[in-house]
């Protein structure tokens, strides 16, 4: 199973540019029509939250718009910029994201994977939070089906970064996730969202990964007190293989680099 995710989309109504910089909606088409020429295609698509910049009902039609050409299954969540009611109008057809009524979680069954989505949104707030009606939601999901390999999604990584502005508005509740996460060691993989770039931790015996933006990625700066800058850095998406025993991830860049080269020198192979 191909998992293609993508992540920290900030897509703005009219195609606005984001920080009057970054043009999100013409960068998400240049990741959409990637991964639509990928050979093998995705199984699904996930997208990890902050869909648009503003919850508005606007930037989520444009959003709908600019995911319609995959044509696979599509999991969405949400992020701190966005809007739990207003990702639910948009996407009618998607019954999942009504599947609890205070948070938009859910499970899907569907796949070799489980995805499991958990919504970790503080409405009108950065930061992340993992209350216990939402941790006792996880531990009970989880505990349903402790032999299916299970994926969790989630916008706010679990740990701090060491990227002070972000870790500032992190994840609260990050120990009670890990307490509910080591019972069911069939989690392969927690996958983030939010800090606009790839990053990797060890957490609760499973690891947590962050994926970078088909956008703007937040600038990779661990000196204490740093500014919140971003950075126009080669865009991305991540592709997470499962083949039945493990689960790889490939970070793929956006952009044209020029053609493919075989490993060859003078018609020799080298190695
Ligand atoms: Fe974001
Ligand atoms: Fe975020």
């Amino acid at each position: 199973m191909l998992i293609c995710q993508i992540t920290d989309l900030h897509i703005k109504a009219g195609r606005r540019r984001a920080y009057g910089v970054v043009d999100t909606a013409g960068m998400l088409e240049t990741c959409v029509a990637a991964i639509g020429r990928l050979h093998p295609r995705p199984d699904v698509v996930v997208a990890t939250g902050d869909l648009v910049d503003y919850g508005r009902d606007d930037e989520y039609a444009l959003l709908r718009e600019l995911l319609a050409p995959l044509d696979m299954p599509l999991y969405l969540l949400p992020g701190n910029h966005d809007g739990r009611d207003a990702l639910r109008r948009a996407f009618p057809g998607h019954r999942w994201l009504r599947a609890d009524a205070d948070f938009v979680q859910y499970a899907i069954d569907d796949h070799p994977v489980r995805l499991v989505a958990i919504d970790t949104q503080v409405p009108g707030h950065g930061h992340g939070e993992l209350c216990p009606q939402r941790l006792e939601w996880l531990d009970r999901t989880l505990a349903a089906r402790p032999d299916a390999p299970t994926v969790v999604l989630m916008h706010h990584p679990p740990f701090a970064t060491g990227i002070g502005h972000m870790d500032l508005i992190g994840l609260a509740g990050a120990d009670g996730l890990a307490r509910v996460v080591a019972r069911h060691p069939q989690v392969e993989r927690l996958l983030c969202g939010h800090l606009h770039r790839p990053i990797h931790a060890r957490f609760a015996g499973t690891v947590a990964s962050v994926c970078p933006s088909p956008a703007h990625q937040v600038a990779l700066d661990l000196a204490p007190g740093t500014r919140d800058d971003f950075v126009l850095e080669p865009p991305g998406y991540q592709l997470h293989r499962w083949d039945g025993a493990t689960l790889v991830t490939h970070t793929a860049v956006l952009g044209d680099w020029g053609p493919r080269h075989p490993f060859r020198e003078d018609g020799r192979l080298i190695d």
